[in-house]
């Protein structure tokens, strides 16, 4: 099976670029497609000279048919990992149309490339956000969802098509990874997440204020219902989840089931933003100027995974903890202070 092509989209930007490697270390054939709207093609030679494999790359986008049709027709795809989607919050409020095209259209029509090709195992990057105000924790992945913005519904909208397309035909076999917070870097410091403008995310926000290139952090919020009054979170390594992504592609090319399945990616262990200050202080040696302001609005107090499924059916599990994610966060940050 490891000798087949696998389509991976939106494979050079952040979470897409540590599964490349994952993938390619396993002796899986990669090919990447991205529009580079948020990513560069230096991950893409980082990823190179880290793993010894040229990659076959293609500037396209997934609404542009003809062109990854085109991609399609060149290579016999046993697969494909769908990475690519735009993920601002704050952006989907101000420009819904844009994420409605972009996450929506988007997948619609790579789907259909992959149905007239006959390509039917897909890994789809969904998101914790599905789950809205969650009701119990840690959330099981038969929680109801519900979202609160364009983001959040985008993905929403893409997880009940691709139910329906499995259901219409039980050929399809799709793998819905349900990420809880993606965080850290690939241990080389080589590759990381490149935020092009000030992140919103408090991973790369923290990093930025260690290296000093932001003066201090605001923590959204110090009276929720949590251990310390500050935000709980399920930090999950990129590198944990890049591994997410290689159990899902095994489950789908080895599994005589057929169908949709959601899995929730996390650790399991929520991690407050006081506590998250303190680990990153610990890994990098430098002080974290914050203060406690107002609530985000649409945040939740609490959110961290169960994820057993995962666990039991694709036998992984998360690995590396919130120290391990900041040591190498931050080694990223020091080694790439401006980025790719
Ligand atoms: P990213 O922006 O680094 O990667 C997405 C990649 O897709 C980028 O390289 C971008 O250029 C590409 N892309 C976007 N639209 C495209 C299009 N129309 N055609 C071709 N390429 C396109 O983001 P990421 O953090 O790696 O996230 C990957 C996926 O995981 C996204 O779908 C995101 O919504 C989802 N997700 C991310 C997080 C997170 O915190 N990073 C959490 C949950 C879910
Ligand atoms: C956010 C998005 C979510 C998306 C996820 C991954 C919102 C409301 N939610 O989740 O839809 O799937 O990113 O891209 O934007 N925090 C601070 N100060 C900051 C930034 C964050 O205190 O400057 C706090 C937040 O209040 C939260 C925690 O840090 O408690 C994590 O925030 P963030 O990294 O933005 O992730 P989420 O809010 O979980």
């Amino acid at each position: 099976m490891n000798s087949e092509f696998v389509l991976i989209v939106g494979g050079a930007g952040y979470i897409g670029a540590h599964t490349c490697f994952e993938l390619l270390v396993s002796g899986y054939n990669i090919v990447v497609l991205d529009n580079l709207s948020n990513s560069q093609k230096e991950s893409l030679k980082r990823l190179s000279t880290l793993t010894g494999k040229e990659i076959d790359f293609y500037e396209v986008d997934i609404r542009d048919s003809r062109s990854v049709d085109l991609v399609f027709e060149k290579y016999g795809f046993s697969s494909v990992v769908h990475f690519a989607g735009l993920k601002s919050v704050g952006e989907s409020n101000s420009f819904p149309l844009k994420y409605y095209d972009n996450n929506v259209s988007g997948s619609i029509s790579l789907l259909k490339v992959m149905d007239k090709y006959n390509v039917k195992k897909l890994v789809f990057s969904s998101s914790a956000t599905v789950y809205g105000t969650p009701k119990e924790l840690p959330i099981p992945e038969t929680a109801p969802t519900s979202t609160i913005n364009p983001y959040g519904q985008s993905k929403l909208l893409v997880e009940k098509i691709l139910v329906d397309v499995a259901k219409a035909d039980p050929d399809w076999k799709i793998a819905n990874l349900r990420y809880f917070n993606p965080a850290g870097a690939h241990f080389s410091g080589l590759i990381g997440e490149d935020p092009k403008d000030i992140p919103n995310n408090i991973m790369p926000y923290i990093s930025q204020v260690a290296v000093g290139k932001l003066e201090k952090l605001s923590v959204f919020g110090g009276d929720y219902d949590t251990v310390d009054g500050t935000g709980v979170r399920d930090y999950i390594h990129v590198t944990d989840l890049a591994k997410g992504h290689l159990a899902a592609l095994n489950y789908l090319n080895s599994s005589q089931e057929c169908g949709f399945s959601s899995f929730n990616l996390g650790t399991g262990k929520g991690v407050s933003v006081l506590e998250l200050i303190n680990a990153f202080e610990k890994a990098s040696g430098k002080n974290i100027p914050f203060n406690i302001v107002a609530r985000r609005q649409g945040d939740v107090a609490a959110c961290y995974a169960d994820p057993t499924k995962a666990n039991k059916v694709l036998g992984w599990k998360a690995e590396l903890d919130i120290d391990r994610i900041c040591q190498d966060a931050w080694r990223w940050q020091v080694n790439n202070p401006t980025g790719y």
